[in-house]
């Protein structure tokens, strides 16, 4: 019998010592120390041993199994370590190779425009409106005081989805819209930028879809001087200090006076030079009193209050401020030309 507890002792021994795997540890777990193992084979065979050999018998299978799971443990733990060493070497990261660049666009120059219109016009108290660029007749027209067969229809050749139906053709759509919201209540003061389209053959300084930004004040005792004060501020924000501001006579039917405003050029500080053509001037925007007629047709009484509203040409603003000649490059997407622009500006 000492002959057999030998016998599994060394088999057991040598099966852990020779064990690879943690998978094999566990089966040999399970054959020499399991419900069903070979140690507790020798344990039933106890019971045919006579009664005073038994004690002596117990005592050595316990020590087998003490040594056998010792031997488990110890071989455990080796093989725990060896695994560990392997799969940090298989899983191994050469931090010294060059990483993937992710390329990071920038933002669009129409873009960095809007944005910094946005600050300047929050900053004095205007609140941003933006609104549908399928619009309804009713808005783009009707309530801008150009009826149907009005002759300024002409001025902006327009794309009709249905005869109630189109494309804004200015951002004064946003203006109306807002004018009717307020139900007559004072004051309004807000810009409304966005995407206008107009049937224009594309060339450098014209593309048949654009940006404005239009401004709206209506209160109680609003002036032109309120306006050309408020276009200053902006002009010298936007262009740099020392801009002056000056009002040539316009005609838009939704403002009366309309005013065509120029501001001294930049570029040469009023002396004279190729972007101003001589001048010492560029045209920059087109702005005016609010129609007392659009003021009665929203809604407003034009006795008791005025307002002024102005429209800003995004792509003539960018094109001024960044030097830029050709109104396409905006549209085509040319990486190139929109690389230019930094994303940080
Ligand atoms: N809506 C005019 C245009 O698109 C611009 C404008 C806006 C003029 C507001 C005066 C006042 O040409």
């Amino acid at each position: 019998m000492s002959d057999k507890i030998e016998q599994v002792q060394s088999e057991a021994l040598r099966a852990v010592e020779e064990c690879g795997s943690a998978e094999e540890l566990q089966q040999l777990r399970i054959r020499y120390l399991g419900k069903k193992g070979s140690i507790q084979e020798l344990m039933a065979e106890m019971k045919s041993l006579p009664k005073e050999e038994k004690p002596a018998f117990g005592q050595k299978v316990n020590l087998l199994k003490a040594a056998v799971s010792q031997a488990i443990e110890a071989r455990q733990e080796v093989l725990s370590a060896g695994e560990m060493d392997a799969r940090l070497a298989a899983e191994k990261i050469d931090i010294t190779l060059p990483g993937n660049r992710t390329e990071i666009g920038t933002i669009h120059p129409l873009q960095l425009i809007r944005r910094e219109l946005e600050d300047l016009f929050v900053g004095m108290g205007y609140t941003i409106a933006e609104g549908p660029e399928v619009e309804l007749d009713h808005y783009n027209f009707e309530l801008a005081n150009i009826p149907k067969d009005h002759p300024a229809r002409d001025m902006q050749d327009t794309f009709y989805i249905d005869p109630n139906t189109l494309l804004r053709t200015h951002t004064t759509a946003m203006q109306m819209r807002e004018l009717e919201k307020a139900e007559g209540k004072l004051p309004i003061k807000l810009i409304c930028p966005g995407k206008v389209y107009r049937r224009d053959d594309d060339d450098a300084t014209h593309s048949h879809q654009f940006m404005q930004c239009e401004g709206l004040v209506v209160g109680e005792h609003i002036t032109l001087a309120d306006l050309k004060g408020t276009l200053e501020y902006a002009a010298n924000v936007m262009f740099g200090g020392g801009r002056k501001i000056r009002f040539r006579p316009s005609y838009f039917p939704f403002t009366e006076p309309s005013v065509e405003v120029d501001v001294s050029c930049p570029f040469c500080n009023g002396k004279g030079c190729s972007v101003c053509k001589h001048s010492g001037w560029i045209e920059i925007l087109g702005a005016g009193m609010v129609h007392p007629h659009v003021l009665e047709i929203n809604g407003f009484d034009p006795e008791k209050c005025s307002g002024f509203a102005f429209g800003i040409g995004l792509e003539r603003m960018t094109m001024l401020k960044y030097g830029i000649d050709d109104i396409r490059n905006f549209y085509t997407n040319d990486l190139r030309f929109l690389k230019t622009f930094d994303r940080f500006d």
